[in-house]
């Protein structure tokens, strides 16, 4: 039994670890940069989630936003998204902003 466990838990780091395990669940919630919407509406809704939900637990990581591509911020969202239980629409939006403010 015991080593049943130990072997399910070394596949489950494997998993948890492995460098396709990202980029792929990256692809899915976040939009890729060619997807990403510029319409004003929608990055202003995208704005208002960046300084109301995503607020919670730190300050507006502004310049955070703004000294990386947005290709480095994808990553990060991902996690981030999940963390402020963001909406599949709250995604799309923020997402814009964050493109639209991110380093070019
Ligand atoms: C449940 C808490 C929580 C929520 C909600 C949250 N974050 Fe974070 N975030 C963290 C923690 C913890 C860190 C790491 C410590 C830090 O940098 O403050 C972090 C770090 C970051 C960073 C810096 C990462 C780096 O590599 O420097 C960015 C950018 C960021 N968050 C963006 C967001 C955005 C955008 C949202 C909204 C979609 C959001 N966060 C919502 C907890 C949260």
């Amino acid at each position: 039994m015991k080593k049943i466990v130990i072997g399910a838990s070394i596949v489950l780091l494997a998993v948890a670890c492995s460098p396709k395990a990202s980029p792929s669940a990256t692809a899915a919630t976040i939009p890729e940069a060619s997807a990403i919407s510029s319409d004003a509406t929608t990055v202003s809704a995208g704005q208002t989630i960046f300084t109301t939900k995503c607020t919670k637990c730190h300050k507006a990581k502004t310049e955070v936003v703004a000294s990386k591509s947005y290709e480095d911020l994808r990553p990060i969202l991902a996690a981030m998204v999940k963390k402020a239980k963001l909406s599949n629409d709250e995604i799309q939006q923020v997402s814009s902003y964050v493109y639209a403010n991110s380093k070019k």
